[in-house]
């Protein structure tokens, strides 16, 4: 469904992504860990046309996002819950919801907002509220139900478990599954390895730019250098 191949990103002088490839089968959860600066986040800004590449190929179902502007990525079926959430906090959950659907017009909102309802009963009764007076962990179900408004085929997900408690860390990882069993592909980047290596089926590890590791999500697991660095075991 989607092939990164030889990923090339920088900020001015800074190589942030150094030649990372990847893949997402559709219907598969793929997680990115690694420690901070090792190029997850611009990895997935990238995907989104958020930043351009210096150099390599990004394709989703055959067509190239290179150069594509955002909107069109979000056209694309590409939606994007970035890294601190971005809602819009003096909106209530109910227009921050309406945004997520406002660059496919195409789509039903009535019918979507139905199905985000089954998946996050919360954010129907809480639809008036404005988004910033939201939990930590309600703000993160509200940023991940806002992307879905758009339909997305695949989801990226950047650190959906920063800040959480562990009872809503726990939340959020069924909210993940649910969505994947609606047949939507996955990116989960997490600085929480555990967490991503537990919903996936297949990893890749970054360091300072680059893949250092991959593999089946349960190899890693058990991968005696990634427990020791990135699991704490
Ligand atoms: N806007 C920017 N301007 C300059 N350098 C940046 C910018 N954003 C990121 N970088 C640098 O690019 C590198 C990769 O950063 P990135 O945010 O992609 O890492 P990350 O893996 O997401 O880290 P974290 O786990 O802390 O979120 C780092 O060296 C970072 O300092
Ligand atoms: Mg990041």
């Amino acid at each position: 469904m989607l092939e990164v191949e030889n990923l090339w990103v920088r900020y001015g002088t800074v190589e942030a992504v150094k030649g990372v490839s990847f893949t997402v089968s559709a219907g598969s959860i793929v997680s990115l860990i690694g420690a901070n600066g090792a190029g997850k986040t611009t990895s997935l800004r990238a995907l989104t046309g958020l930043v351009q590449p210096g150099a390599g190929e990004l394709r989703f179902e055959s067509t190239s996002l290179v150069g594509l502007a955002p909107h069109q990525i979000v056209s694309l079926g590409i939606a994007h819950v970035p890294e601190g959430r971005r809602l819009f906090p003096k909106m209530t959950v109910l227009e921050n919801l309406t945004m997520g659907a406002y660059l496919r017009p195409r789509i039903d909102v009535a019918s979507t907002l139905t199905m985000i309802y089954e998946h996050f009963p919360i954010l129907k009764e809480r639809g008036r509220q404005r988004a910033g007076s939201l939990s930590g962990g309600e703000q993160q179900m509200l940023a991940i139900a806002r992307a879905l408004m758009s339909r997305p085929k695949l989801l990226l997900l950047d650190e959906p478990s920063m800040g959480l408690s562990p009872i809503m860390t726990a939340e959020v990882g069924k909210v993940i599954r649910q969505i994947n069993s609606l047949r939507v592909s996955i990116i989960l980047v997490e600085q929480n390895a555990m967490l991503a290596l537990t919903l996936a089926q297949y990893g890749y590890v970054l360091q300072t730019g680059q893949v250092v590791m991959q593999g089946k999500a349960e190899d890693l697991l058990r991968d005696e250098g990634v427990k020791k660095a990135y699991l704490g075991l």
